[in-house]
């Protein structure tokens, strides 16, 4: 009987312990932005858990920077934080590099721990960023990879052009360009190259002309084996009408017309 009583109360205490640890609510730091300083720095910047429901001991921070160039690099360093519940104060940080304008995916990763917990909550996000440019530091590219322009526009069509940068160590994934007003999405017209981008041309046809349209362009790449996405609104204007008999021109035309026959007379 004591020996069954030993043996009830182990299991017991085993079944409210191994509850208990289950619902220790381990949380992360979010990485919030990665923003180009100039052209040779970025700032790192993340926050932390409400400490309400923080119920982590022990946080750990990783910040992993890939360096690259044309035909350069990569070139990694990192740098690391311990946390504890009390000294959670710094929430950024500002690397400075040699390289001017270069390109960096950045990574943050965490390790959340406490002593009761059954494993740690380690988390990792990345984000692909460029300094700003060599000849204005306050010229910062939104997409790295990628610039986007004009293409021929008419009165009744767009064309965008999404150009990708060559010789960089990503690939390609494709692109979306939709507009924002009514939805409808570009056509892939054309894809050339003319030795430092690989130019797409997406159209978007029966469209208002003289009018701003914008467009939300979606790229999507692979870069050290991760898959990244990233979104930018673009405005665009279509051309004026080229129609001869739009209310304007034809009032014109029969200004002329009225001219003409005063003038044969
Ligand atoms: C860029 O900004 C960093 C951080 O503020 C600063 O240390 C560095 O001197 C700046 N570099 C240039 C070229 O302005
Ligand atoms: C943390 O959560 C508590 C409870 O929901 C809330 O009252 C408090 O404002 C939160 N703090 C922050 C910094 O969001
Ligand atoms: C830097 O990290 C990248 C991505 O993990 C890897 O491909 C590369 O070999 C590393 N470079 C060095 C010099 O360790
Ligand atoms: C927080 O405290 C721990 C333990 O005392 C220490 O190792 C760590 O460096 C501190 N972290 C910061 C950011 O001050
Ligand atoms: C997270 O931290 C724990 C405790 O220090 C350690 O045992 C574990 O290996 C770490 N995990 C990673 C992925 O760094
Ligand atoms: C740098 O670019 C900004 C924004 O386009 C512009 O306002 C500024 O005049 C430029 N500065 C120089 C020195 O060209
Ligand atoms: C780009 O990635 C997003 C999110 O992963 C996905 O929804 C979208 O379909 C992708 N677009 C293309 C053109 O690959
Ligand atoms: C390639 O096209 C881009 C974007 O249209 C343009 O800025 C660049 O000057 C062109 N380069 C060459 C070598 O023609
Ligand atoms: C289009 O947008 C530009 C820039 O905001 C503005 O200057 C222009 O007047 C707009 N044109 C039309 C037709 O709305
Ligand atoms: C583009 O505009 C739409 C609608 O105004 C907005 O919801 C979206 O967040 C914007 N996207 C970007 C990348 O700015």
């Amino acid at each position: 009987m004591d020996n069954w009583w030993t043996s009830f109360c182990i299991l017991v205490s085993y079944v409210i312990l191994s509850h208990s640890q289950t619902h220790i609510p381990l949380t992360q730091p979010t990485l919030t932005s990665i923003t180009a300083v100039n052209s040779t720095a970025l700032t790192v910047t993340w926050v932390f858990a409400n400490a309400t429901y923080d119920q982590s001991d022990l946080i750990r921070i990783t910040i992993q920077f890939y360096e690259f160039y044309y035909n350069y690099g990569p070139v990694n360093t990192s740098i690391s934080y311990t946390f504890t519940a009390t000294n959670k104060t710094i929430t950024s940080f500002t690397q400075n590099f040699d390289l001017v304008n270069a390109f960096y995916y950045v990574c943050l990763s965490s390790n959340s721990t406490n002593v009761n917990a059954p494993s740690p909550l380690v988390k990792r996000t990345c984000l692909l960023k460029q300094t700003c440019s060599r000849a204005n530091s306050s010229i910062c590219s939104q997409i790295p990879f990628v610039i986007i322009s004009n293409g021929a526009s008419s009165s009744n069509s767009l064309n965008i052009n999404i150009n990708w940068l060559k010789q960089l160590p990503y690939t390609q994934n494709g692109a979306t360009v939709q507009l924002i007003s009514n939805g409808a999405t570009g056509t892939l017209l054309t894809s050339t190259d003319n030795g430092t981008y690989v130019i797409q041309t997406y159209q978007i046809s029966s469209l208002q002309s003289n009018t701003n349209y914008t467009a939300n362009i979606i790229v999507n790449y692979t870069i050290f084996g991760s898959i990244l996405t990233d979104a930018i609104n673009y405005t665009i204007l279509t051309s004026r009408s080229s129609n001869l008999f739009s209310t304007g021109d034809s009032f014109i035309l029969m200004i002329c017309l009225v001219f003409l026959v005063f003038s044969i007379y």
